[in-house]
């Protein structure tokens, strides 16, 4: 008789093999429970209006896993789908985008500082520098934009990796499997971008990284949808069209006409969920909807560009940040400049108001927040399109022009 029969036919052996199959039965037993628990509570998303955006608690895996669901599958986002392929590009890739092309960051000003270096308005401080130091201080406060820009982009990435795993409809749910790729390949153009201009990025300002967390971590579908598709993309979309328009880096202009080519389709995922949830809401849904909009809009409003985060700046250029601060208030009126602003089409603000108003998530109740900056007669009169669309058809088109003359490996 061989070894393994011996060890087979002992009893220990046999009562060994009966409690692994006890305890294979009770752990199914346990899944079982579980799988009933989780089912119960499947579905049960705030404000879920429509089929193709009922999600599941981030914590239940089960519901993604049973069999009907895969059946089920909306159509809405199938063109997004199938269009990622004809808008590829890889950050690393110089047949597409070189990050090797130089610029003279010293002698020349990497961006319009009438536009994104505000402290040079002040005559006290822009007295206090001399030409070089001036540009020096536009390019690093522009280091700072960026470096938000970033942080954004990677807000925008896990947001939708969370939402692809909480998503029920596969059509759903490839869209922002989708979406979170395309995500990442935004950070790494970005990275790559302030990597050669200037090494590092700066770390992400107080407001924008609460705002972030808040959205990215939050389980509520509708906070995560409203907030990042909507609002923040939105915004980014206004950055970028400004950036566009005012660079002088030929390298910057080509990273961000890709990304918003890619940004265009994210921001319609928003809109359609606006389109089909909005006019469901019951009223105390709405408000809830409404209000919480309203608290980022200000928040990111009053906050998102201070002073006093761009210590670090300012001592780059040998100026003492109470210094800069105490002009920067006695001269400028906050107010009355992001009013001023907000005249321009694609004002990140002011693309982040007509992104809500049209999307009827500003009403009434909520008119007076947002009516203080900006015309809203006039906001409603524009057209609905998503400020750069311009910018990135014409990113589109050069896309498909490359990756038609690849070949698929
Ligand atoms: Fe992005
Ligand atoms: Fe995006």
């Amino acid at each position: 008789m061989i070894v393994s029969e011996i060890v087979y036919n002992c009893p220990m052996a046999e009562l060994q093999q009966k409690l692994d199959f006890a305890k294979i039965y009770a752990k199914d037993q346990i899944f079982k429970l579980k799988r009933m628990w989780q089912m119960s509570r499947n579905g049960k998303n705030a404000m879920n209006k429509d089929p193709a955006y009922n999600a599941t608690n981030p914590s239940h895996f089960i519901p993604m896993i049973e069999k009907d669901r895969y059946i089920e599958r909306v159509d809405s986002f199938d063109q997004m789908i199938s269009a990622t392929h004809k808008h590829f590009w890889d950050p690393n890739d110089k047949s597409y985008i070189d990050f090797d092309e130089p610029f003279d960051m010293e002698n020349e000003y990497i961006v319009d500082p009438d536009v994104f270096c505000m402290e040079l308005r002040v005559p006290a401080i822009a007295d206090s520098l001399t030409e070089k130091q001036k540009i020096k201080l536009n390019n690093e406060s522009f280091r700072w934009v960026l470096s938000q820009i970033l942080h954004g982009e990677q807000g925008a990435l896990s947001l939708s990796a969370s939402l692809c795993h909480v998503l029920k409809d596969p059509g759903a749910q490839e869209y922002a499997a989708n979406q979170t790729r395309e995500e990442a390949r935004h950070v790494t153009g970005f990275t790559n971008y302030i990597k050669a201009r200037w090494g590092s990025p700066y770390p992400v300002g107080p407001t924008l990284g609460r705002i972030l967390e808040q959205i990215v971590s939050s389980d509520v579908v509708y906070k995560k949808i409203v907030g990042m598709q909507m609002m923040i993309e939105g915004l980014a979309m206004g950055a970028f069209g400004m950036a566009h328009q005012d660079t002088n880096d030929p390298l910057l202009k080509t990273l961000l006409k890709f990304t918003m080519s890619d940004e265009a389709f994210h921001h319609k995922f928003g809109k359609i969920w606006a389109d089909r949830t909005v006019p469901k809401l019951s009223e105390s849904e709405r408000y809830k909807v409404e209000d919480w909009s309203a608290m980022i809009f200000k928040d990111l409003l009053y906050n998102l560009v201070n002073p006093w985060e761009k210590k670090a700046i300012y001592q780059s250029v040998g100026l003492d940040h109470k210094f800069v601060t105490k002009h920067f208030m006695q001269e400028i009126d906050r107010d009355s400049v992001i009013r001023e602003e907000m005249m321009e089409s694609n004002n990140i603000f002011r693309v982040l108001c007509k992104t809500l108003l049209k999307a009827n998530i500003i009403t009434e109740r909520t008119r007076k927040t947002y009516a203080e900056f900006v015309n809203m007669e006039e906001l409603n009169a524009e057209d609905d399109e998503v400020a750069g669309i311009d910018i990135a058809n014409e990113g589109l088109a050069q896309l498909e022009q490359i990756n038609k003359g690849r070949k698929v490996a």
